[in-house]
């Protein structure tokens, strides 16, 4: 048999694509004007983008802060490149750390309350590595079922057994903990906010119920931090930063970057940071990204009423979607998904509001569940009350599944 035989298929026979759960084939879609990954955008200004020389309202983004444009962070990035060059050439155990590595180190591991925290090239590595380094053969590993894939490719990674709960269920989790052998080391890991419903999860009942069964607790709050807890994530959100063992972020969403990091007592960083095979056998993040980062972090520190405008944003849109009669689901954040449900109602509903000039994003299955297909919105601390008008003035003349909110 040929291994690339699918890749063919895929590419020319409509049927396979739909037999492998897509919607229609990408090619089909593209032709329909209904393919809506992938799409180049040619300018952006952080709240606008333009594609096909046409300027259109970015909700679809997780430049939550709207830091990616802003002076002060194109400026460190540049000054960075300035001093260090383009790039590390190298993994950071070697021959790529950098004083900005550790700078930024420090500065995160004192921002989420944690004693250090360990920088790698993308939150995606951070998951891969961090896990997959804790999590020794025989030990169990228990995921919330719609944690991020970066978690759960982590968890693949490692030697140790996974199981998965209940999305924010903590009596399921509860009955997972019970079921798993006490003479092995148990990792919990959820996200702080999921990234596709902009729910929270509910950290003090995950926290006492971890406690109950002596298993520790991981955070991955890549979309927490810089919008919940007044920027320092969701475990200060709900009070238990202290009792989190790590806690997970990244540079891709708030700060403005590229890049990732785990934080957490000095012990556990050190093992990871001697253990976590993506961070050693990978080049290092590279001095711009580490600069745009911890200007990101100081302008988060020092302006704090972006993180009150991001979640105010959020709020109106939220209600005003709900009175025009969409299902918000249960989004308590920036994050705002449409649910519609079926594939080919939401690529319809996606493609009627970029023609009205809105950006959104689809989520078909695997990254929501099957039948919960969304248009994930979010929104920015930079997004102006007129663009928001704009905007939901769009939904309401495109109208929900079939037509009509
Ligand atoms: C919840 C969550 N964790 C981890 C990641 C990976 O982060 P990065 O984009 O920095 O690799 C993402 C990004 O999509 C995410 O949404």
């Amino acid at each position: 048999m040929d291994l690339l035989e699918k890749c063919r298929r895929f590419l020319a026979d409509p049927a396979y694509a739909e037999r492998l759960g897509y919607p229609m084939s990408p090619r089909t879609a593209e032709a329909q004007g209904l393919y809506p990954y992938f799409i180049p955008l040619e300018e952006s200004e952080g709240t606008t983008v333009v594609i096909g020389g046409r300027r259109l309202i970015m909700i679809g983004s997780n430049n939550y802060l709207g830091l990616t444009t802003d002076p002060r962070v194109r400026e460190a990035a540049a000054d960075a490149v300035q001093r260090y060059g383009t790039s590390c050439t190298g993994s950071r155990f070697l021959n790529g750390t950098l004083a900005l590595h550790l700078e930024l180190e420090e500065r995160l591991a004192w921002y989420v309350g944690k004693e250090k925290a360990l920088v790698f090239a993308t939150g995606y590595q951070a998951n891969l590595g961090a896990i997959s380094a804790l999590l020794g053969r025989n030990d169990v590993v228990v995921c919330d079922k719609e944690n991020h894939a970066s978690i759960f490719d982590g968890c693949r990674l490692s030697l140790g057994e996974m199981r998965r709960f209940k999305h924010n269920d903590v009596a399921d989790l509860d009955r997972v903990l019970e079921s798993c052998p006490t003479t092995v080391g148990r990792l919990v890991v959820v996200d702080g906010v999921f990234s596709m419903s902009g729910e929270i999860a509910p950290l003090g009942e995950i926290v006492d119920c971890c406690r109950r069964h002596g298993a520790r607790l991981m955070v991955d709050d890549a979309h927490g931090i810089g919008v919940t807890g007044g920027g320092r994530g969701t475990s200060a959100h709900c009070g238990v930063t202290e009792s989190v063992d790590l806690i997970m972020g990244t540079f891709s969403k708030s700060l403005a970057s590229v890049g990732g990091f785990i934080a957490g007592d000095e012990a556990a960083i050190h093992w990871i940071q001697h253990r976590a095979r993506s961070l050693i056998f990978s080049a290092s993040l590279p001095p711009a990204s580490a600069a745009a980062a911890l200007a990101a972090l100081g302008i988060l520190e020092a302006e704090p009423e972006r993180v009150i405008r991001v979640n105010a944003i959020a709020d109106r849109v939220r209600s005003s979607l709900h009175d025009l009669g969409f299902d918000t689901g249960a989004s308590v954040t920036p994050i705002v998904p449409i649910v519609v449900g079926d594939g080919m109602e939401t690529l319809l509903m996606w493609k009627n509001l970029f023609e009205a000039g809105v950006y959104t994003n689809v989520a078909l299955p695997p990254a929501v569940p099957e039948g919960r297909c969304l248009l994930r919105t979010s929104y920015m601390a930079t997004h102006t009350d007129s663009q928001m008008d704009e905007v939901l003035r769009a939904f309401a003349a495109v109208g929900g599944p079939g037509g009509g909110a």
